[in-house]
């Protein structure tokens, strides 16, 4: 199938061998060294979030894990609350649990954001408190910056650290008045990624105090995350922060137009009816078999990909799909988008 624009920021296109190895190519002189760009990297996060230390992982599933180790080791507690759709509960086969015998205290409602009032009826001791931002299964809901110091002020004074999946902090940063270090100093510690807003190929970023981190780097060994020769992940991540970062103003403005189109023709809507990120969902009147046939047709005849994968419903005769406007998505205007929505049950 010959994808030539997609409405995500995983788009084929950016990710294919040989366009990163030509925007590598770009930016890896004779000089660059196997370990500096690492480095390099490292820093550059610690001081966009203004943290003391910041450490890579290979992915965002081992760096959290390792987060939530460190914690569970320092208060000696072994829960850790977190919103029921959680990417750590629901995405990664309990490795909280399987690999470090860690429990997971959902909380609050499953398609709500969670609230502090919510944190307070936990009533177990929890090592830590999960804060994932923005809520992605639930269409990329982003707390109010007073609920978000509610919700962290409650862990510490309970004893638990605050740890803020960060997977989209670049995008969730959109959403607020407050700067990265001003959301980031919020918790002990945070989480980014390299490859969703960043369109690095993988690869991840846990920032802490320089004793939390120490200990994560020890996890990390054990959990065989301490890769040398991390260095192409880490160019590519530095390129990302070089030419994306700066545009995730304009990632939102344009996710909020696609947004109003969709909402406006009126087939489909969106969760949030305006995003407060570059992320959100469309739902449709279709069921999850029929929009991915349709998705799929609609691929092969035009080249355009409008999702990665449909969500089912509870209702069988409903799903919804994830936007997440990038570079890629820009290529779209937010009419065409609206026209293409609608035209999904002809394809089917
Ligand atoms: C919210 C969230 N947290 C964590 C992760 C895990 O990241 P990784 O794929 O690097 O393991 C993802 C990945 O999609 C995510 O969306």
């Amino acid at each position: 199938m010959d994808v030539r624009r997609s409405l995500s920021n995983h788009a084929g296109s950016r990710r294919s061998p040989h366009e990163i190895l030509r925007r590598l190519a770009d930016r890896v002189t004779p000089d660059t060294t196997t370990d500096e760009p690492v480095r390099e990297l490292e820093e550059r996060v610690a001081t966009l979030l203004g943290k003391p230390r910041a450490l890579f992982f290979p992915s965002g599933t081992m760096a959290q894990q390792t987060a939530l180790r460190v914690h569970a080791e320092r208060t000696g507690r072994h829960a850790f609350a977190g919103h029921p759709q959680s990417h750590l509960h629901v995405w990664e086969n309990q490795g909280y649990s399987a690999v470090h015998g860690l429990r997971f205290h959902p909380v609050g409602d499953r398609n709500a954001l969670l609230t502090r009032d919510d944190l307070a009826a936990v009533g177990e001791p929890l090592a830590a408190v999960v804060i994932e931002l923005p809520q992605r299964d639930i269409g990329g809901l982003l707390p109010t910056f007073e609920d978000l110091a509610a919700q962290t002020k409650w862990a510490r004074e309970n004893g638990a650290a605050a740890h803020c999946d960060g997977a989209r902090l670049w995008e969730a940063q959109t959403g607020y008045d407050a700067t990265l270090p001003e959301i980031a100093s919020l918790f002990d510690t945070v989480y980014v990624s390299l490859y969703k807003g960043l369109e690095g190929v993988r690869g991840a970023v846990l920032a802490g105090d320089a004793e939390t981190i120490a200990h994560a780097e020890v996890w990390r060994r054990r959990l065989g995350g301490a890769i040398v020769d991390a260095w192409p992940l880490a160019v590519i991540a530095l390129m990302g922060m070089d030419e994306n970062l700066p545009r995730m103003r304009e990632f939102k403005a344009h996710a909020q137009a696609i947004a109003r189109a969709i909402n406006e023709d009126g087939f489909a809507h969106t969760t949030p009816e305006v995003p407060s990120t570059p992320l959100f969902h469309v739902h449709l009147p279709m069921s999850r078999e029929e929009a991915q046939q349709a998705a799929r047709n609609l691929a092969e005849d035009t080249g355009n990909k409008l999702f990665l994968y449909a969500r089912s419903n509870p209702d069988p005769r409903r799903c919804s799909f994830e936007v997440s406007v990038g570079i890629s998505a820009l290529e779209f205007t937010p009419r065409e988008v609206a026209e293409l929505v609608r035209g999904l049950p002809k394809r089917i």
